[in-house]
Order: structure tokens, then C-alpha cells, then sequence
């Protein structure tokens, strides 16, 4: 049962919903100007591959937000008995075509598609998740790659609650290639002590009660509990996990890796889930989308006009 009357949170709660909605407009601005300006529609390729009904729901939102501010998205969509070497023609064909400026293969991917191989063969140039190893080596070395869109959106987050984030103790809970890495490195490149922390870890919420910016992207629901954070630190839930439907609660409800009722009284500030982390990657993959479009036609990337 829910808690009729939870007491009110005592955090400031991260509007990712409002955030993204920024960041949304001001790509569509510039989108708009690249089209006047230069003839460019910055082009988005999505390859799903099978029917996982949570990726066909993100996919979908992908493709939607990309219209909504004046982007072409195409979505390839792939029999989930697909062979690997279909898989590999597919983005081979997207890497050679030249209207295409970014790709984005949709993960997991089923069994017999070896996700590795598949990434290797993306462009660099194109990879708009920058998980080939090009972009997660420039990440690593501190220079300019494309760096995964939720990391980018964990980051505006944090930045929307602090901008000086030097010499702050960072813990990222969580260590994959999506997230839980790249994270860390921008969190080392704002000049935070970084700790990454993940299921094997010792001790884990003792590490997690020195941070001063706890980002949890570990897929257990509800498992950084209040009493794992330190006072007035900033609390990043990347997590989405669907709980077992409850009584009237047909479907289940939506909670992060975060126990957000606790973490709330707790925290200085925190996203929700929904309308936290969420919102923003889509934002930050259309961002990743604008930058990719521009680098790709050899255009450079226009100013926002409403820009501060
Ligand atoms: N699956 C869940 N999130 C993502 C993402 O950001 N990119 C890709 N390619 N697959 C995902």
C-alpha cells in the first residue's frame, strides 16, 4: 500500500520535465537555423532490433522528440530473429550514407547479436551514444568525442542545482558503458573526486554517505535508501524499474534505484523518477544529434538566439 500521507520532501526536487523542455526549444532553434541557413536537416537513424516492448516505447519517444524539433529521425526496424550479419549490413549502409548524420542502436539487443561487434562497426563520427571505443578513449583522455546522453543529462542536472563542482566527492553507483562509466569521467573532468561503486562493492552505503553527489545507476529498485546519503547532498536516480502491480495499481508503479520517500528528507536536492534523468537523455541525444549533424556537414554549430 502507499502511504496515504507521506510526510512532504525536504529536498529540492530536480524538474527534469522543465529542464529538458529548455533544452529541447533551444535545439530546435538552432535546428531551425541550420535548415535556413544551410539547407541541413540534422537526421537521426534508429535500428531496433525485435519487439521488447520497453525499447519500442523509448524508441518511439526518440523518434518523436527528433521531429518535434525539426529533426529527421528514420527508424530501422529489425525481426528480432535477425542475424548478426544483417544487423552489421544495416548500420554499414547508414555509416556510407551521407544524409545520415547520427545512429543510434538500440540496446540490449537479442541474444544471438553480439553488441560489441555491432558497435566496432559504427562511425565514430556517427555514433551518437559514443560508446565506440574512439569516443569512450576521448572521453577517457579528457578531449572531444561524443559523450552518452545520459551522462550529459545527469550532468545539467547537477549543474542546475551547483555550478562549482570542484573538489566535490562524487559517488557513482554503477559501472556501465552507458552510464555508470562516462559519468564518472565527466564528474572527473568537472574536478570531483570520483568513486565508482557497483554491486560487488564492500561496504556500499558507508561509501555512498561521503558523497556529496550520489548518482545511482545500478537497475535495483529502491536500493540506495535514506540513511546512505549524506545530508544536503545531490542525489542523480538514473534508475527505472517497474514494481509488481499492487491491487487498483494495475501495471505497477515506476521507482528508481533510489528509495525517493527517504532519500527525500535527506538530500539537499533529487530527481524524481519519472521526470527526472528521463526527459533529459532524450533532450541531450537530440543535442548529441544538432553537434553530430554539424561536425558531420562541416557546418558550424549555430549560437542559440535566446541564449543568454
Ligand atoms: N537502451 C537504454 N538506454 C539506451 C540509450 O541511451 N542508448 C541505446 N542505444 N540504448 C539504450
Amino acid at each position: 500500500m502507499a502511504d496515504e500521507n507521506p510526510t512532504p520532501p525536504t529536498a529540492k526536487i530536480i524538474d527534469g520535465t522543465a529542464i529538458a523542455a529548455r533544452v529541447r526549444a533551444s535545439v530546435a532553434r538552432r535546428t531551425a537555423i541550420l535548415k535556413t541557413e544551410f539547407d541541413l536537416t540534422p537526421t537521426l537513424a534508429v535500428v531496433l532490433v525485435g519487439d521488447d516492448p520497453a525499447s519500442q516505447i523509448y524508441v518511439g519517444m526518440k523518434t518523436k522528440r527528433a521531429a518535434e524539433v525539426g529533426m529527421k529521425a528514420r527508424d530501422i526496424d529489425m525481426s528480432a530473429s535477425a542475424a548478426q550479419g544483417q544487423v552489421i549490413e544495416v548500420v554499414e549502409q547508414l555509416n556510407a550514407d551521407k544524409d545520415v548524420h547520427a545512429i543510434l542502436v538500440q540496446l540490449p539487443l537479442p541474444p544471438q547479436i553480439k553488441a560489441e561487434e555491432v558497435i566496432d562497426i559504427l562511425d565514430p563520427a556517427k555514433d551518437v551514444d559514443g560508446l565506440h571505443i574512439i569516443n569512450t578513449g576521448l572521453l577517457t583522455s579528457g578531449r572531444v568525442g561524443v559523450v552518452p546522453a545520459t551522462p550529459l543529462g545527469c550532468l545539467a542536472l547537477i549543474k542546475s542545482v551547483t555550478q562549482d563542482l570542484e573538489g566535490l566527492d562524487a559517488v557513482v553507483v554503477g559501472r556501465s558503458n552507458l552510464v555508470g562509466k562516462p559519468i564518472a569521467q565527466l564528474l572527473l573532468r568537472e574536478h570531483c573526486s570520483v568513486t565508482t561503486v557497483h554491486s560487488r562493492t564492500r561496504n556500499l552505503d558507508e561509501i555512498c554517505r561521503r558523497a556529496d553527489i550520489l548518482v545511482a545507476a545500478v537497475g535495483r529498485p529502491e536500493m540506495v535508501r535514506g540513511d546512505w546519503i549524506k545530508p544536503g547532498a545531490i542525489v542523480i536516480d538514473v534508475g527505472i524499474n517497474r514494481l509488481e502491480p499492487q491491487g487498483a495499481d494495475e501495471k505497477g508503479r515506476l521507482v528508481g534505484d533510489v528509495n525517493f520517500a527517504e532519500a527525500a528528507q535527506v538530500a539537499g536536492a533529487i530527481t524524481p523518477v519519472p521526470k527526472g534523468v528521463g526527459p533529459m537523455t532524450i533532450a541531450c541525444l537530440l543535442q548529441n544529434t544538432l553537434a553530430l549533424a554539424c561536425r558531420n556537414a562541416g557546418v558550424p554549430m549555430p549560437k542559440d538566439p535566446e541564449a543568454a
